[in-house]
């Protein structure tokens, strides 16, 4: 089978095409490589690597691809904030585009990997039939995305929308802009963790190689069961308060609990119902948030990553490719 995989060279691109390689999947590779081309292995039977936008690319490349995982984006809410228009171009019509082509073309099956961000902040526990309430432009064109995208869904074409958690632990493209992961580098660069204030608020979390599961597993469920569907990729014991989590990271990592506050208070919090990916997939995790922090926690011990690398801050990086007129 021959998988399509655009921003493969991203924070879970490169973790799922290295996890489909490993399943014996061929793949071809599509990025912009904003962050580096050094991030997928080089010379590995059944990869190949293509540097281009999902905005322009020749559809002719869809020909002979099986499925369709479209990871490409602009992936937070500030980097969505540099330029809105451009968010929109690439995370709602860009992904449209390739969609609305692998149809076109013939490719069986299209997978979404959405953000949880759509429910935006409500008190009740939200699932996949709760109201949505997007509140950034990153979060709105994803919204958008899932929804012109589903209506392209027919019994030759497959559509699957995942909406992820947010992610956390070791990739070839490291992101310390998520939370779990800056905190462990908060705790290695000033022996404080940083905790948005005032900490008692609920985020769902899900770890990058449990996510790629997901959408492997999304891959290769029957089409009757998973066509048209929303799920949320995480599980109902991985909505932590953050505060609670701070703390138990530090112990995992062994190291005596300390912190500073960051940004304005915000005592905005979502929880998430998992329960829909259980039944419908069986998808559980294989990894805790403890699991993830340790093993970065070792891999900054080692020297095997750098916390001062700047492309693991995502907005900061996208603006300095701007500053040097590299247009995103
Ligand atoms: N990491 C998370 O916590 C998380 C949570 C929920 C949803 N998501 C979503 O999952 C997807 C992947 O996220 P990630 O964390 O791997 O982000 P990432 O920024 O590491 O990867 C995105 C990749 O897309 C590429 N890209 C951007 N614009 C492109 C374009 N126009 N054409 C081709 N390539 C382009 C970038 O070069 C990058 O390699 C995004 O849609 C993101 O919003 C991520």
């Amino acid at each position: 089978m021959r998988v399509l995989i655009t921003g493969a060279g991203g924070y879970i691109g490169s973790v799922l095409t290295r996890q489909l390689l490993a399943k014996g999947y061929k793949v071809l590779a599509l990025d912009r490589f904003f962050f580096g081309k050094d991030k997928l292995p080089s010379d590995t039977e059944g990869l190949e690597i293509l540097q281009e936008d999902i905005r322009s690319f020749d559809p002719a490349l869809l020909k002979d691809i099986d499925a369709v995982i479209d990871l490409a984006a602009l992936s937070n809410d500030p980097s969505g904030e540099i330029e809105p228009i451009r968010t929109w171009a690439i995370n709602h019509l860009g992904r449209f585009r390739v969609a609305s082509l692998a149809k076109a073309t013939g490719v069986r099956r299209y997978i979404l990997p959405s953000s949880c961000s759509v429910y935006g902040f409500q008190d009740a526990v939200v699932d996949e039939t709760s109201d949505t309430n997007p509140l950034t432009t990153y979060a709105k064109a994803n919204l958008k995305a899932e929804e012109d995208i589903l209506a392209l869904k027919d019994d030759r074409f497959t559509v699957v929308i995942l909406r992820q958690a947010t992610v956390y632990g070791l990739s070839p493209r490291m992101r310390f802009d998520l939370a779990i992961n800056g905190m462990v580098r908060g705790f290695f660069l000033k022996g404080k963790i940083p905790i948005l204030r005032d900490g008692s608020q609920w985020r769902p979390f899900v770890h990058v190689r449990d996510t790629a599961k997901a959408i492997s597993m999304s891959l290769e469920a029957p089409a009757e069961k998973v066509s048209g569907q929303i799920f949320n990729v995480g599980s109902d014991e991985q909505n932590c308060q953050i505060m609670e989590l701070a703390k138990r990271i530090a112990q995992a990592i062994g190291i005596e609990f300390k912190y500073e506050w960051y940004g304005l208070p915000d005592h905005r919090s979502y929880r998430v119902s998992f329960q829909k990916i259980k039944r419908v997939l069986g998808f559980t995790p294989d990894y805790t948030p403890e699991e993830g922090a340790v093993e970065i926690w070792k891999a900054l011990k080692e020297g095997r990553l750098d916390p001062e690398d700047p492309t693991t801050i995502t907005v900061e990086w996208y603006k300095r490719l701007l500053e040097k007129g590299i247009q995103i």
